[in-house]
């Protein structure tokens, strides 16, 4: 966290080219393979969100798609990449709950290699349950993770101890926010947006009362996509904002860029799906806990 509130990471992300982008099967409530994306336009959107991205300020690393990998293009999910106290730059790759997304790992990990990050799994080969870390983000005194749709319960135990932090296992219910990242968006020290909706009971508590001025969204607007944004300062990349949500973004002190990403919503996923964060560490963005510790809503 910044002295400003604002967030210390989101300045650098990890993007992969679109030109493998396709619905090629159904793995969530958002995919069709009878409706197809544009490539073409797919392309003008991908190009400009990294425009906009790096208009802002931010970094943006470039890996390529892969053929047989049409999901590839959500590069949030292809690991969880933090720094730790000592410096050490690491990712813990995710292991895919479908078997249609598992070959984009081995060739996330070589490019997270070339960037220094040294790469470690939970759950390979089926031991420790399954890992998806666009259920993943740094709030307040945690780790955050989703599971129940996509990363199991199970694997957040090994997250902890593997990273030495403290996770928050938040469960989520709505067949559609089958990601945290959906349903969840830190935007500063105070505010961030949630679902609640998203999650079961308990967990949805725990979520509202670890954010100090949560902005809720109804499930209605967290269809919308709004949620699935990122934010770089003081600026919110968005591909969609109700009406009610901008007005309370604005309040909070935001400024709010809206972003047409149409033929990505046809795969389930937006711009937070599409950028995977590089920059999160451990000690400034989420306290180090040795031995790590979960902490069930
Ligand atoms: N089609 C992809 C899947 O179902 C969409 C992933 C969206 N990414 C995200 N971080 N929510 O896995």
């Amino acid at each position: 966290m910044n002295r400003d509130g604002t967030l210390a990471w989101g300045h650098h992300y990890a993007m992969v080219t679109p030109e493998h982008y396709r619905i090629e099967y159904d793995i969530n409530p958002f995919m069709n393979p009878a409706d197809q994306p544009d490539p073409v336009r797919a392309r003008e959107q991908w190009d400009t969100l990294v425009a906009t991205l790096r208009a802002l300020g931010a970094r943006v690393d470039v890996l390529g798609g892969a053929a047989g990998s049409p999901d590839m293009v959500y590069a949030m999910n292809l690991g969880l990449a933090v720094t730790d106290p000592d410096d050490m730059p690491r990712v813990v790759m995710s292991h895919m709950r479908f078997a249609e997304r598992r070959a984009e790992t081995p060739v996330a990990e070589k490019f997270f290699a070339g960037l220094g990050f040294a790469s470690t799994y939970i759950g390979r080969s089926g031991v420790g349950g399954h890992f998806e870390s666009g259920d993943a983000f740094p709030y307040a005194d945690a780790l955050l993770v989703g599971h129940g749709k996509r990363s199991d319960e199970v694997a957040l135990k090994a997250l902890a101890t593997e990273l030495d932090v403290r996770v928050r296992a938040l469960r989520i219910v709505h067949a559609s926010m089958y990601h945290l990242d959906l349903a969840f968006c830190p935007l500063d020290a105070r505010t961030a947006f949630v679902c609640p909706d998203a999650f079961d009971a308990a967990s949805a508590r725990a979520l509202l009362e670890s954010v100090p001025q949560p902005i809720v969204l109804s499930v209605a607007d967290a269809l919308t996509f709004c949620a699935n944004s990122v934010v770089v300062g003081r600026t919110v990349v968005m591909p969609a904002c109700p009406a009610g949500v901008r007005r309370s973004v604005e309040a909070a002190g935001f400024e709010i860029v809206e972003l047409d990403l149409s033929e990505f919503h046809l795969g389930g996923g937006s711009i937070r799906c599409m950028t995977n964060p590089l920059d999160i560490v451990i000690g400034r963005d989420l306290p180090g806990v040795p031995g790590g510790e979960l902490v069930l809503a």
